[in-house]
């Protein structure tokens, strides 16, 4: 069923510390979408990958990756994910080649130099900064090598958890055009942010989460986007009810 959507949240209910932090959330992602997942801080974002990821059971109601119900088949449902998370750690005294290939390993996923490279090709990382220890890095290069891993493990499906907060703008653009080639490549892309701007320029569909309701929906135009001014209206006049 639903074969064409990656990614489906069937009036999902979720609980932490006894209080209902997703409070029947219904959404679907379909296959080279971008969906972006706005709200802000305690909205329920990070809840919402963490329950798609198998990391916390829902109270009532699923999710649902690539088809397989996450509670009935959890490791092939995580197979088919890879998670960038809110903060990405990586090891500060090994290069970026050394940081993938230990990543890598310890995911047990097989990945070449050449896969490396590859990978860090596409993520637009300088040739230079490949050999050099992640000490120096800033914070948009360390985000380039996170989410070459993520790549490396070749899933169809990404989760970005707030992938572009502390980017600069320069940054930000890059790392949207990456994310929408991989989109326009094939992937699923489920990205949560607190950033208008960002969901706005971004994302083919924007879901409007407020308290643990999915409040909205938004849909870019055939060949356009979202308009900025009517989301961030619907944020902040929700945000103030
Ligand atoms: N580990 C946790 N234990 C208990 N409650 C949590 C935990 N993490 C988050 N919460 C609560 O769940 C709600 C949703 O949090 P979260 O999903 O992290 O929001 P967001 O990512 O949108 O900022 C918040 O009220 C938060 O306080
Ligand atoms: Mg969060």
């Amino acid at each position: 069923m639903g074969a064409e959507f990656k990614l489906q949240a069937e009036q999902l209910r979720v609980q932490r510390a006894g209080r209902e932090v997703l409070a029947g959330v219904s959404f679907a992602v379909a296959h080279g979408e971008v969906y972006g997942l706005l709200g802000g801080n305690g909205a329920g974002k990070s809840t919402t990958l963490a329950t798609f990821l198998g990391f916390l059971p829902a109270a009532s109601g699923r999710v649902i990756v690539n088809g397989l119900d996450v509670r009935a088949d959890l490791v092939a449902a995580r197979r088919a994910i890879a998670y960038l998370p809110e903060a990405a750690s990586l090891y500060e005294h090994l290069d970026a080649r050394e940081n993938l290939r230990y990543f890598l390993q310890l995911a047990g996923v097989h990945g070449d130099e050449a896969d490396i490279e590859a990978a860090l090709d596409r993520v637009s990382l300088g040739a230079d900064a490949r050999g050099l220890r992640l000490r120096g890095y800033s914070k948009g290069m360390r985000q380039k090598v996170a989410i070459a891993l993520a790549l490396l493990r070749n899933t169809g499906i990404l989760l970005l958890d707030e992938p572009t907060s502390g980017l600069d703008p320069t940054a930000i653009d890059e790392f949207h055009d990456l994310v929408r080639g991989l989109a326009d490549a094939g992937k699923t892309v489920l990205m949560v942010t607190h950033d208008v701007y960002g969901a706005c320029q971004l994302a083919d569909r924007i879901g409007l989460l407020r308290s643990g309701h999915l409040v909205d929906q938004f849909q870019a135009p055939a060949g356009g986007r979202i308009d900025t001014e009517t989301v961030h209206r619907a944020f902040s006049a929700k945000a103030a009810a």
